[in-house]
């Protein structure tokens, strides 16, 4: 059920974002592959293959990350106590439910990552997070970084020459969230959206209550070390100062997601593992930035079905993506970058389910019923920047996306780039497309782009024998970061 409906319904509705997390979730299993050697990977896949024919019911049920409870002994505080890490029966058996609301206070339950109800008592709230999940804090920004002239790196994700690579990479830790002039901005259309939409965009199972919590602590310490300038935490770490906003949260007193709410300008998804089958399902959302969807459709719905519908989606690879997800550690660091092109900032747009049934008079487009107005200067990059991490204590996986929007003609000055662009309007895969944007905006693009490149050819910019494909910036450009810290001013 996960984003079929997304992918269900007329290709009109098909949402970028939405299909986004499709495309992350779906290529995500192939992210270890890809640092493996093709032998070592043929053999695990066919490996693999078997392992699933053998147990073909529930594979998944034993499948358990790293563990980090190792770490409890190097805490300050900690007597070198007994920290073993905790069998796979164990973890199977002793889970801490998803299905029925966990009770914290009893003794001898275990999130997937290896700590028990009593170590999450005993870490108490702040622990040192990044000993416990081995990925470092963030380095502050420099001192001459101002938030007022901050702009988003400009991610230009376009490839060409290979077909469902999805270019998936590490990412610096300084690079979590990412703050830029549009913070108040944002913050206010959120908040709009929320006031709008509220349990649509925003909720939570009580089986995530320890996840959401988690993440906020994460996400606020993150808030405070990359901008101490701007975010700082009381000594008891009870109230957190947002400087930009000029208010103070008593983080006692406010439901986790709601303080991830108030002062972050990013979406997250947080899925957990059913205790009954091994597979992660979504309990936990903020997600504003959606197109032609919205995040409750998708409540407790698995990662597992959404191999249907994906464009350009063979089945032949439909191999593990459970077990990827089930193995994940807590120091990797995923990110990914997808694109789409659009009429009008299209930050979010969802269909009403309360609208009269059959279909819900939603469109993508600004321009419905007069498409052949539409120029160059309308069109919008709209890219999704997203991470994907597991936390360490409760071994819940967090999505996180930000939607991200540039004039298309920003492209006219970036070498190399109208032209790549141009080559994947023209000739990419027509369903793959069709995701990216609709027919109208994709004439119109490819025409500006393919003018452009061959202004850059005339410009001696770039050689007319260049043979098109992705970039080695990817996702930049060359001379990406001149222009950007040309634009800054730092
Ligand atoms: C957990 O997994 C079981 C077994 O697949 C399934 O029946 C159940 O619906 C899942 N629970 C939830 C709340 O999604």
């Amino acid at each position: 059920m996960l984003f079929t409906q997304i992918f269900g319904v007329s290709t009109a509705h098909i949402s970028v974002a939405g299909a986004i997390v499709c495309l992350i979730l779906f290529t995500l299993q192939r992210f270890l592959t890809v640092r493996r050697t093709g032998r070592e990977r043929k053999a695990s896949i066919a490996i693999s293959k078997e392992k699933d024919k053998a147990k073909t019911d529930l594979p998944y049920l034993l499948q358990f990350p790293p563990s980090r409870r190792h770490v409890l002994a190097t805490l300050p505080g900690s007597e070198k106590e007994d920290v073993q890490a905790i069998t796979p029966e164990m973890l199977k058996s002793q889970a801490l439910p998803t299905v029925t609301t966990p009770d914290f206070d009893k003794d001898g339950f275990y999130t997937p990552t290896g700590f028990s109800t009593q170590d999450i008592r005993k870490l108490g709230r702040f622990p040192d997070y990044a000993a416990l999940s081995g990925v470092r804090d963030p380095h502050p920004v420099p001192e001459n970084w101002d938030i007022t002239k901050a702009k988003f790196r400009p991610y230009r994700p376009f490839r060409w020459g290979y077909h469902q690579h999805m270019a998936l990479m590490k990412y610096d830790p300084d690079w979590w969230v990412e703050l830029t002039s549009s913070y108040h901005t944002t913050m206010a259309t959120r908040h709009a959206l929320l006031a709008q939409h509220g349990s649509k965009i925003l909720f939570q199972n009580p089986c995530a209550s320890h996840a959401c919590r988690e993440l906020m602590e994460m996400v606020l310490s993150f808030l405070c070390n990359r901008y101490p300038q701007h975010f700082s935490l009381s000594s008891d770490q009870t109230l957190f100062h947002n400087h930009l906003l000029s208010t103070t949260t008593h983080l006692l007193q406010t439901d986790p997601l709601q303080v991830l709410f108030d002062n972050v300008p990013e979406d997250y998804a947080i899925m957990m593992c059913n205790e009954s089958d091994g597979l992660y399902y979504l309990r936990a959302a903020i997600v504003c930035s959606s197109v032609g969807w919205y995040a409750s459709q998708h409540r407790d719905a698995p990662l597992k079905s959404i191999h249907t519908h994906v464009p350009d989606y063979e089945s032949k690879m439909a191999f593990s993506m459970d077990r990827w997800f089930s193995k994940l550690s807590t120091d990797a660091l995923v990110s990914r970058c997808s694109w789409g092109l659009e009429d009008w900032e299209a930050f979010h747009t969802s269909p009403d389910p309360d609208a009269v049934s059959g279909d819900m008079e939603w469109t993508r487009s600004a321009f419905k019923g007069r498409e052949d107005e539409v120029t160059t200067k309308d069109i919008k990059l709209r890219c999704d920047a997203q991470t994907l991490r597991r936390m360490p204590v409760s071994g819940a996986v967090v999505f996180n996306f930000k939607a991200i929007f540039w004039e298309l003609e920003e492209l006219r000055e970036e070498k190399y780039v109208p032209r790549l662009l141009a080559k994947v309007l023209r000739e990419g895969k027509k369903e793959l497309m069709e995701y990216k944007c609709e027919e109208h905006v994709r004439r119109v693009a490819m025409r500006a782009c393919e003018e452009w490149a061959e202004e850059q050819v005339e410009k001696g910019w770039v050689s007319r024998e260049w043979e098109v494909g992705t970039l080695e910036e990817s996702p930049f450009f060359p001379g990406w970061e001149g222009k950007w810290r040309g634009e800054q001013g730092f």
